[in-house]
């Protein structure tokens, strides 16, 4: 067998090398790039359609279908169900002049936090896994869902939340829930129905968690955020009877709650009578050890555990859970019953079929691997191009947060980099109140390759010198 083999005409090769140590996706992907960027394919271009090129390659189809995926979420291809793949029309090659204002240029690499990465979504097993459902699912499992959820899936989450979080989960409190977003949304009503009128969050923190509590009419109190997580001392000083916690992986900080802080907050819940959100969102990512448990396994009575598939499988799911303190569970599950009568059944059986068969957790075993390399790439990048910035936040989870410089000027950064379709978020979109530290970047990396990242950084580190500072 040839150890090397070409596609796409004799005009654009496209080569893969069998003796590389690089993986062949990641091969096929670069060499794609390259073309696009070189001005070799431009916009509108056809490709080949997944079968063909995997033929003329002799790789697999599903490699070739992840690698299109994958420059489609970078913006690089433009896929339109049931015709071919194209470049995109925002795909510009580099170094060409665009007729255009340069604030127009689209962004090709996006350091966006909260994206896990988009084409490692098993299509083909969550496809089995729904035909299954489909198939065997009995007439009655067709009617109205169950307000809690599929009775199959919760006793598998709460196996998985025992085993993986350390969670004291028993079925019988968790109800399946449209992702995290709808599973704090019934918690806060709940709570709001109990007559909690104030809740806490962190500062900096998700302003999901702080727009959420708004509008359902909470008084909001930002708590700050220090190298340990959340100041307890500063919380209890406040009236707010709930609290909305990232422990695992602090969003967006990074920092991982320390072990006297969590025996702390669980001893204020207790005094106060309050109930602690626990927002479990990327917990399953852990590098340096074994994922710290949920501080819901301190407190099952105090602390409600919500997480979803957005970072395991994909956020387009909408499937997420919520495990309740147990004199909360039911109120949980009627506001359920009135926001959406249950959530897709088929869906649930899906889940609940990977859950059973260890294939979730396979999942989420190459998950990790996948991501590792990522944060090694970042890690390397930073090392090589930026050597000044000093990286935090790296424990767990997808994103990391930038230290810059002292007197480095976040948005004047930010504006550069979209100037040259980099994006970059800078850490003052999450901070409340909290006075301004350094100026910092909050860099995710689960949706980019490592030569993305790597490019991306080396633009940050340009742009680093070439920025003037706010001093
Ligand atoms: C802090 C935080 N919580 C939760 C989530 C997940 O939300 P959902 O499950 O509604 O997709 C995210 C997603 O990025 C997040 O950043």
């Amino acid at each position: 067998m040839p150890t090397e083999r070409t596609s796409l005409g004799p005009e654009l090769p496209l080569r893969v090398d069998r003796t590389s140590p690089e993986p062949l996706r990641d091969q096929l992907e670069r060499a794609l790039r390259e073309a696009v960027r070189a001005g070799r394919l431009r916009a509108g271009d056809r490709l080949p359609s997944s079968r063909m090129l995997a033929r003329d390659l002799a790789v697999s189809r599903g490699l070739v279908t992840e690698c299109y995926a994958q420059l489609h979420a970078e913006g690089y291809l433009a896929a339109v169900p049931g015709s071919a793949t194209r470049v995109a029309a925002t795909a510009h090659p580099l170094g060409a002049r665009s007729t255009h204002a340069t604030h127009s240029a689209p962004t090709r690499i996006d350091f966006r936090p909260g994206v896990p990465d988009l084409s490692s979504f098993p299509r083909d097993e969550w496809a089995r896994a729904v035909r299954r459902a489909c198939r065997h699912a009995p007439a009655e499992a067709l009617g109205y869902p169950d307000p809690y959820g599929d009775p199959v899936l919760r006793d598998g989450l709460a196996a998985h939340l025992r085993r993986v979080r350390g969670a004291a989960a028993d079925p019988d409190h968790l109800v399946v829930c449209a992702g995290f977003a709808q599973g704090l949304q019934l918690l806060l009503r709940v709570l709001g129905d109990e007559g909690v009128r104030t809740v806490a969050v962190e500062d900096p923190g998700d302003p999901d968690h702080h727009a959420i509590a708004t509008m359902l009419g909470l008084t909001v109190v930002p708590v700050p955020v220090d190298d340990h997580g959340i100041d307890v001392d500063a919380l209890a000083a406040t009236d707010a009877r709930a609290v909305i916690l990232t422990p695992a992986h602090q969003s967006p900080t990074g920092v991982v709650l320390a072990p006297e802080r969590r025996h702390a907050v669980v001893a204020w819940a207790a005094a106060r009578d309050a109930t602690i959100i626990e927002d479990d969102y990327d917990a399953e990512f852990r590098y340096d050890r074994e994922p710290v448990g949920a501080v819901q396994g301190l407190a099952p009575d105090r602390v409600a555990l919500l997480g979803s598939v957005s970072k395991s499988l994909a956020p387009a799911l909408r499937l997420g859970w919520a495990l309740s303190p147990p004199h909360l569970a039911a109120a949980v599950a009627r506001h359920k019953q009135l926001a959406d009568r249950g959530s897709p059944v088929i869906d649930q059986l899906a889940l609940a079929e990977l859950l059973g068969s260890g294939r979730y957790d396979r999942h989420l075993r190459h998950l990790r691997r996948r991501y590792a390399a990522r944060r090694s790439a970042l890690v390397q990048a930073l090392r090589q191009h930026a050597p000044d910035i000093e990286l935090r936040g790296l424990a767990a989870g997808l994103h990391a947060v930038a230290h810059l410089p002292a007197g480095a000027d976040e948005h004047a950064i930010v504006e550069a980099a979209r100037r040259r379709s980099v994006g970059l978020h800078a850490m003052s979109r999450y901070r409340m109140v909290a006075p301004p530290r350094a100026p910092q970047l909050v860099l995710g990396f689960g949706n980019l390759t490592p030569d993305a990242i790597s490019e991306g950084i080396s633009i940050i580190a340009d742009l680093l010198h070439t920025t003037p500072d706010r001093r």
